[in-house]
């Protein structure tokens, strides 16, 4: 217990959002210390000697479709679970040693924030993956809970408030009162799926296929959820599937918007199915308190309009959607009481 509390004088302890599209650390009585995409490059060694790391992070992301035979850029984190555990420890170890900045001794205690549906062999591989990392303790807490308390607000109050965190790989809608989750619904549909819808309509309408990282700054640049935005053109560069070649296309937020239907319908239909699922004393909060989004996927331009449109609720976003979790955790770290409330067991 006491040298409990003297590792905690000299560690830097770490709040961490390990998130499919991006990793997000904070570090207590110094804030967000550090916002990369959750990417890692790696390079087959010779005579199957295993992989070595050579990049993570942002240089790593710039890697992604863009490298040799011998280089593989890794997202290690698929549709919000972890899909390779070796990279991700790689990962966690690199991110952790930064924030970390190894001038220290003590090992940190780290807060995880894991999402709603992961199963127990899951959570021991998280957990595992961060004490081989460096960690003194780990606490893991689930990413709605971390959100609505980034996101301002009351968890541990008897009230129901409902969190519909759009992220990269999943989308997740949680109804939380008394420091628990009450309700929730997980889709594996986020931002990456938009990303591939935009892909495939392209390939569809133009003929054309276009990157990731394309379908994406398309999405970012002219996307929309609602047939009432104001319609905006982008130039938009692939390869022509028949000649083969280079082509630009013009597109409009218009054929966006109409390829992003599958996507958004899902997300739609999962905060619907979670209001049917929810008790009616926690609807009736819902009612005037409204629905929180969060997530980077919340970004697309009136998805906040269309779901006031769909639920007839109020609809509020977060001042960052990006940082909520990373920030809720990071509060639970700095009030070890909400923090063992609201850790899993
Ligand atoms: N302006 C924007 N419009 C639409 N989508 C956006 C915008 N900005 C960011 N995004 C999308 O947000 C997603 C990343 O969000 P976020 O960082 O919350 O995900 P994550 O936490 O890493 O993923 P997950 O929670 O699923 O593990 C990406 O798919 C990105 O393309
Ligand atoms: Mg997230």
């Amino acid at each position: 217990m006491l040298l409990d509390a003297i590792a905690g004088w000299f560690s830097h302890d770490l709040a961490i959002d390990l998130g499919t599209a991006n990793t997000l650390v904070y570090s207590k009585g110094k804030g967000l210390v550090c916002s990369e995409p959750s990417v890692v490059a790696v390079m087959e060694e010779k005579q199957g000697r295993g992989q070595k790391v050579l990049a993570v992070g942002h240089e790593a992301k710039e890697m992604l479709g863009r490298t040799p035979g011998s280089i593989e850029a890794i997202r290690p984190i698929k549709d919000g679970v972890i899909a390779d555990f070796e990279i991700t420890e790689a990962m966690l170890r690199y991110f952790i040693h930064r924030a970390h900045n190894r001038r220290t001794l003590a090992r940190p205690r780290i807060v995880i924030c894991v999402p709603p549906c992961i199963t127990s062999v899951e959570k021991r591989a998280v957990r595992e993956s961060a004490l081989s990392a460096g960690a003194r303790e780990v606490f893991l807490i689930e990413e709605p809970m971390a959100a609505a308390i980034g996101a301002g607000l009351d968890v541990t109050a008897p009230t129901g408030n409902m969190v519909v965190d759009i992220g990269g790989g999943t989308t997740d809608v949680a109804v939380i009162s008394l420091s628990g989750i009450v309700t929730s619904r997980s889709i594996r549909t986020g931002g990456d799926k938009m990303d591939e819808a935009i892909i495939n309509y392209t390939k569809r309408k133009y003929n054309m296929l276009i990157g990731e990282r394309t379908a994406e700054q398309v999405k970012m640049t002219i996307g929309t959820a609602s047939t009432d935005s104001k319609t905006t053109t982008m130039e938009i560069k692939g390869r022509d599937l028949v000649a083969g070649i280079p082509k630009v296309v013009v597109t409009t937020s218009e054929e966006v918007r109409e390829a992003l239907v599958e996507p958004i319908h899902a997300i739609v239909e999962t905060v619907h199915l979670t209001l049917e699922k929810t008790p009616p004393e926690l609807a009736a909060d819902i009612v005037d308190r409204g629905i929180m989004l969060v997530g980077g996927g919340s970004l697309l331009r009136d998805l906040d309009h269309l779901l006031r449109q769909e639920t007839k609720l109020p609809i509020l976003r977060s001042e960052d959607p990006y940082t909520a979790v990373v920030h809720g955790a990071g509060r639970a770290l700095d009030n070890i009481s909400l923090l063992r409330e609201v850790a899993l067991a």
